[in-house]
C-alpha cells in the first residue's frame, strides 16, 4: 500500500483516505464522496482495530463482511481498498503508541479507557501507509475528529483533515454499524439519543444557558426509554472538550447510552 501510495504522489495524484472499520453504510459512502471530490485517488481501509477495543467490548463480534464492503466502495467510486490484517499492522513486540493527553481524556476517553491511544495509534500508522494528503472523519465520533484534529496539528501529519456531517436513519438514528446488534424494540428506543439531542438543542434555541438543566432535560429523555442506560451525558466546549457549565460559546451536547448490551453514541454542537 505505502509503494503504491508513494508512487501515485510521484506521479503527483492526490490521494483522499477513509479509514473505517468495515460493515459500511450510507454514512461511511457520504464520506467516500467527500473524499472523491476532493482527491485524484480514494483510498477506503478497512480495519477492526484491536487496540481500540476494551477486553469486555465488542471486538470479537464487531460485524464483518468484506464482500458487501468491497462493492459498496466500489460503487461509491473507490480505487484502492486497504484491507490488512492485524498481525500486518501490530508486528510482534510492537510498543509504541500516540497517546492524546488532553481531548481524549473525558467522555469516551473516560469510560472506554485506552480507546484513544489505539484510535490515535492507528490513524497514525494508517496516515504513514497510505500517504493520504486528505482524510475524512464523521462528525458522528466528534471526539475521535478532535482528537484526529490535534494529533495532526501537533505531530505534523501533512494531512489535512475533513469533517463529514452525520448521516442519520429517517426517523433520525445516526447511521452506526453498531446499529445492527438492535432488535426491533431496542431499535425503537434508540432514537431517545437524537430525542435528547433535540431537547438539548430547543432548550438552547428558548434561551436557557446553563448545561445543568440541559444535561437534566436530556436525562429525562433517556430515563423515558426503559431499554436505555446512560453512560454519559456531557456538554462540553467545543474547542477543549472540558465541561462546561453555561453555553456561551459553542459547546457539543455529547452522550453515549447503551440500548440493551449496545453503546450507542451522538452528538450535536449547541450554539447560543
Ligand atoms: O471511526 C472508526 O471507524 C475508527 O475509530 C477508525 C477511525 C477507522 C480507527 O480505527
Amino acid at each position: 500500500m505505502q509503494a503504491r501510495s508513494l508512487a501515485l504522489r510521484r506521479e503527483g495524484r492526490r490521494i483522499g483516505f477513509v479509514p473505517t472499520m468495515g460493515y459500511l453504510h450510507d454514512g461511511h459512502m457520504a464520506l467516500v464522496r467527500l473524499a472523491r471530490a476532493r482527491s485524484d485517488i480514494v483510498v477506503v481501509s478497512i480495519f477492526v482495530n484491536p487496540t481500540q477495543f476494551g477486553p469486555q467490548e465488542d471486538l470479537a463480534k464487531y460485524p464483518r463482511d468484506f464482500e458487501r464492503d468491497e462493492a459498496l466502495c466500489r460503487e461509491a467510486g473507490t480505487d484502492i481498498v486497504f484491507y490488512p490484517e492485524a498481525k500486518d499492522i501490530y508486528l510482534t513486540g510492537h510498543s509504541v503508541y500516540v497517546v492524546e493527553e488532553s481531548l481524549s481524556r473525558g467522555l469516551c476517553g473516560a469510560t472506554r479507557p485506552g480507546h484513544f491511544r489505539g484510535v490515535a495509534t492507528v490513524v497514525a500508522k494508517l496516515f504513514n501507509i497510505v500517504l493520504p494528503d486528505v482524510a475524512v472523519f464523521g462528525e458522528k465520533d466528534g471526539q475521535q475528529l478532535r482528537v484526529i484534529r490535534r494529533m495532526v496539528r501537533d505531530l505534523n501529519f501533512p494531512v489535512e483533515i475533513v469533517a463529514g456531517p452525520t448521516v442519520r436513519e429517517p426517523d433520525g438514528l445516526a447511521m452506526s454499524s453498531r446499529n445492527k446488534y438492535l432488535g426491533p424494540e431496542e431499535r425503537r428506543q434508540a432514537l431517545c439519543l437524537r430525542r435528547a439531542l433535540d431537547r438539548a438543542e430547543a432548550l438552547t434555541r428558548d434561551g436557557v444557558r446553563e448545561t445543568g438543566s440541559i444535561r437534566a432535560a436530556m436525562q429525562q429523555v433517556i430515563a423515558e426509554a426503559p431499554l436505555a442506560r446512560v453512560d454519559y451525558i456531557e456538554i462540553v466546549d467545543d474547542a477543549t472538550l472540558e465541561p462546561v457549565k453555561t453555553v456561551a460559546r459553542p459547546a457539543m451536547a455529547a452522550l453515549a447510552v447503551f440500548v440493551g448490551k449496545t453503546r450507542l453514541i451522538d452528538n450535536t454542537v449547541l450554539r447560543p
